[in-house]
């Protein structure tokens, strides 16, 4: 890395500035609850310089909710959970796609933009729930289940979409499934999302034993302790959280979901059982809104910074590739998902 700052230093002004931080204020704005004065006159020559790029290059940055407010706030053209990101993705007109976001994320925008350059900043930023399946383990699951469906999360490589019926995100997992054919459902790769969805269905559902290493982490009695020190704590969690820990929650949702939840209800205190970025990205917006500390980092996603979102758009690196053969199987998943979402109103 040191010498990619050292590359980025030879063509762009990067030095931290408080100056540039001052001209660049209207940004700052959107995050100075969350990031102090003094790093964002360092990361403002950086968003400077990224903003500029991009456009010279024809590129749109698609942002998770779960990267940091600087990236959030100071370079996304479009920020929100992996449903909103898929459909985003369809719509896009420039060329260039750079991705903020993890890998299955950056693959799933390359399945649905073949002919587009999809950059992702950093090729480590995986995803434990990708990893624990591949398209073998899907194989088993059919076999071991005769003429089940296989709804698999987004969270999954192209092999796995490609082997599966149908894609599902956090936001539509239980609509998919209800409306799919079939009284037994595989989900694939998340036990605690189907185990979330086998609570609410009629269906039957199998799963495959993956798991989120940074919501697997809450437990149910770390959330009663909160809520017996303060009643009056909004929880709300992720369905990746285990059932115990969703049945504490005043509300489970996406991340985008979760976003709307405390925009329209306003608490006075909230706790956002998820990932850290969740809180800090909102925090401006809702100053009257105090947010309880615990929170879990993805370690994945937080390899996504602002000097390699540049370093990525200076060397048009890494650029995501997936095999045609592969890619169209798994399109005709992620589009079946897109076109039933559409269809329900999700
Ligand atoms: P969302 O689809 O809710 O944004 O979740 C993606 C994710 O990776 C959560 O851990
Ligand atoms: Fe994967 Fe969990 Fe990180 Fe989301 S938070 S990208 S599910 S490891």
């Amino acid at each position: 890395m040191s010498s990619i700052r050292q590359d980025l230093a030879e063509c762009y002004d990067l030095a931290p500035s408080t100056e540039r931080a001052e001209e660049m204020r209207e940004i700052y704005e959107t995050m100075d609850r969350v990031v102090p004065p003094p790093d964002w006159a360092v990361f403002a020559p950086y968003v400077a310089a990224i903003n500029k790029l991009k456009k010279e290059r024809g590129a749109v940055i698609l942002a998770h909710n779960y990267m940091t407010p600087e990236i959030y706030h100071g370079i996304a053209d479009f920020v929100g959970d992996s449903l909103q990101l898929a459909i985003k993705a369809t719509e896009v007109e420039a060329d260039v796609i750079v991705q903020c976001g993890v890998h299955f994320m950056a693959e799933t925008s390359k399945i649905l933009n073949p002919a587009k350059t999809v950059l992702i900043p950093d090729m480590e930023a995986g995803c434990s729930l990708a990893e624990s399946i591949t398209a073998a383990g899907v194989a088993e699951m059919r076999a071991k289940y005769p003429g089940a469906p296989v709804v698999s999360y987004v969270n999954t490589t192209a092999e796995v979409k490609a082997a599966s019926d149908i894609c599902c995100t956090s936001s539509n997992a239980l609509q998919i499934v209800d409306a799919i054919e079939g009284d037994t459902v595989i989900m694939t790769p998340d036990q605690y999302l189907a185990q979330n969805v086998a609570r609410q269905s009629k269906k039957k559902i199998v799963f495959w034993p993956g798991s989120c290493i940074v919501h697997e982490l809450y437990t149910a009695q770390d959330i009663r302790a909160y809520r017996e020190q303060d009643p009056d704590l909004a929880i709300i969690a992720h369905p990746e959280c285990t059932p115990d820990v969703v049945a504490e929650a005043d509300f489970t949702g996406s991340t985008s979901g979760i976003v709307d939840w405390v925009h329209q209800h306003h608490p006075k205190r909230a706790m956002l059982v998820t990932e850290c970025s969740m809180a800090a990205n909102i925090a401006d917006e809702l100053p009257e809104v105090e947010f309880a500390k615990p929170c879990n980092m993805c370690p994945y996603m937080k390899k996504i910074t602002l000097e390699k979102v540049l370093w990525s758009l200076h060397s048009m690196t890494t650029k995501v590739e997936v095999d045609d053969a592969v890619a169209d199987k798994a399109r005709l998943a992620v589009q079946r998902m897109i076109d039933l979402s559409r269809k329900l109103g999700i």
